[in-house]
């Protein structure tokens, strides 16, 4: 019900902001059929933005590629979760996917149609080292060198990522994955690899996706591979997610070190590294609740920038976690601190924060260390206690299809700010930023999106804001070009700008990709 009408107040908001106009979009028209204006830019163009910002598209190797257990390719963890029943939505896999490992040039030209600038991709490490280190599958880097070299020859930008939570299954299965040191090691040894290999041609590059959800999805909730918790059949939510959090760290410092020291002088590329943010504002004004939202964002994005930028964890973390938060040694620190030439913002969601302190029969994990509560499906298992995602009976804002995400604008403002403010202002990319709609919509219903245009609108007008007010954004990445598999909920969500015919694997661009197209090309 709630959904419903939260639907219907994002349904009645397109339309008063003149996004009807996408309903005359022929069904499945190809992208160069598309003569008309999709939807009113809201006064957005490239024109905007300061000189050289960039617009792309952001996915992920195992979301898109497909080719999962082929041409040489080893599992990664996964590979192995996806196959345990009931962890994703009917039973889906990402063997087939939506193709691209056969369909990267039909995509690369859609996206450069659509007038983005670059390409968010990542490398699957197994696909390169199908056992994490050692033999090399070249076939892997022959896939990598016709992607990248495609882009380059049609004029999209390649940003490469090199972890998007697949982490070799080998490496799990041998010692523990990312819960043993030797993680380091073998993630430096990976990234060298792929700097020799293809950094020539690649000139921004990014260690790890959300590496704060891979280890409070993976190893606090469990929700994601591979699947570890104090409740579930292995794991200790107490105390691994900082020990993984902590190798992550690691592994990304010694990845642009070495990309420092051997590379970058001569390829003359950057690197960061990707990070989720979502806002979360105090429920209240009180102190308890406004401290409580400042705890949340050292928990969420503080975990993994303050030691980048400071050296160190968020003293709210030193003083709650205490003996079982990692430390750092003092090369580390030298290692750690400054390792990025920038970062890269995913942000999608805020949520209400509220004061809640443990009690005697509060199990002790990374998230109930918040000592806060909020509502969220990958939030509520840490906070059982209450749902704050309404402030007096009005939600924070209307939800999409996915029960984590209401549509928040101005918290794109917030987090952006909270970044420039907080820690330096550093070189900043919006990595990520989109929402879904439910997997079994028809293509007719799909490419009619006028849900995702205002989402849109309103989100990059926000992020223009906060850079007019002085924050060093240089470019946006929407989540996703293509509908695709979307972790736990399989196909059952769109991302899209761009439908895809789960079938047929045909492609069909939704008004929101034309929204995108008239707003980059700046035509308007
Ligand atoms: C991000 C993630 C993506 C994508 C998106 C939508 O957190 O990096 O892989 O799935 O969320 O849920």
């Amino acid at each position: 019900m709630g959904h419903r009408l939260a639907a219907a107040t994002v349904l009645l908001l397109a339309l008063v902001a003149g996004a009807a106009a996408a309903g005359e979009q022929a069904v499945g028209a190809g992208v160069e059929e598309a003569g008309k204006s999709a939807a009113w830019t809201g006064g957005l163009s490239r024109r905007s933005f300061p000189a050289g910002f960039v617009f792309g598209t952001a996915a992920s190797a195992y979301q898109v590629e497909g080719m999962a257990l082929k041409d040489g390719r080893g599992p990664s963890i996964w590979d192995a979760f996806v196959k345990i029943p009931g962890e994703i939505a009917n039973n889906a896999t990402a063997d087939v996917t939506v193709d691209e490992y056969h369909r990267y040039k039909e995509d690369v030209d859609i996206m450069k149609r659509m007038g983005f600038d670059a390409y968010r991709f990542s490398i699957s490490w197994s696909r390169i080292f199908p056992t994490g280190t050692g033999k090399v599958n070249w076939k892997g880097v022959a896939y990598y060198n016709r992607l990248i070299n495609y882009m380059l020859k049609i004029g999209i930008t390649p940003y490469a990522n090199l972890y998007h939570y697949d982490l070799p299954e080998a490496l799990e299965v041998q010692y523990g994955g990312l819960l043993n040191r030797k993680i380091v090691e073998a993630f430096a040894d990976y990234a060298e690899f792929c700097f020799k290999t293809f950094g020539d041609r690649v000139k921004n590059w990014m260690t790890f996706n959300e590496p704060r959800v891979v280890a409070a999805l993976g190893y606090d909730d469990g929700a994601f591979a591979p699947g570890r918790c104090t409740k579930c059949k292995a794991g200790n939510s107490a105390t691994e997610p900082y020990i993984v959090a902590h190798h992550l760290i690691l592994s990304h410092a010694a990845a642009a070190q070495i990309y420092r020291h051997k590379y970058q002088h001569v390829q003359k590329g950057r690197i960061g590294i990707l990070l989720d943010f979502v806002w979360y504002e105090g429920l209240t004004n009180s102190t308890a609740d406004q401290d409580a939202a400042q705890r949340s964002r050292d928990f969420h994005v503080g975990w993994f920038l303050h030691p980048i930028i400071y050296g160190e964890y968020p003293k709210s973390l030193q003083v709650i976690v205490k003996e079982r938060l990692p430390r750092f040694t003092a090369d580390e620190i030298q290692m750690v601190k400054g390792s990025i030439d920038y970062v890269g913002i995913n942000q999608y969601t805020a949520y209400y924060v509220r004061d809640q302190q443990p009690n005697a029969t509060t199990i002790p994990s990374y998230s109930s260390d918040w000592h806060a509560a909020f509502a969220s499906s990958f939030l509520t298992f840490f906070a059982p206690l209450g749902a704050a995602d309404e402030r007096n009976g009005v939600p924070i804002g209307p939800r999409a299809n996915s029960d984590w995400l209401y549509i928040v604008p101005w918290g794109l403002y917030k987090a952006v700010t909270y970044v420039k403010e907080k820690y330096g202002n550093p070189t900043m990319l919006l990595s990520e930023n989109g929402m879904d709609d439910p997997g079994n919509v028809t293509v007719a219903q799909g490419v009619h999106d006028t849900a995702r245009v205002a989402y849109y609108r309103s989100y990059i007008t926000k992020l223009k804001e906060a850079i007019d007010d002085g924050a060093n954004c240089v470019g946006y990445f929407a989540w996703s070009m293509l509908d695709n598999f979307e972790w736990k909920l399989g196909y059952t969500s769109r991302f899209g700008l761009v439908y895809v015919d789960f079938a047929t694997l045909r492609r069909y661009p939704k008004a929101s990709a034309y929204w995108f197209r008239d707003v980059v090309t700046g035509k308007n």
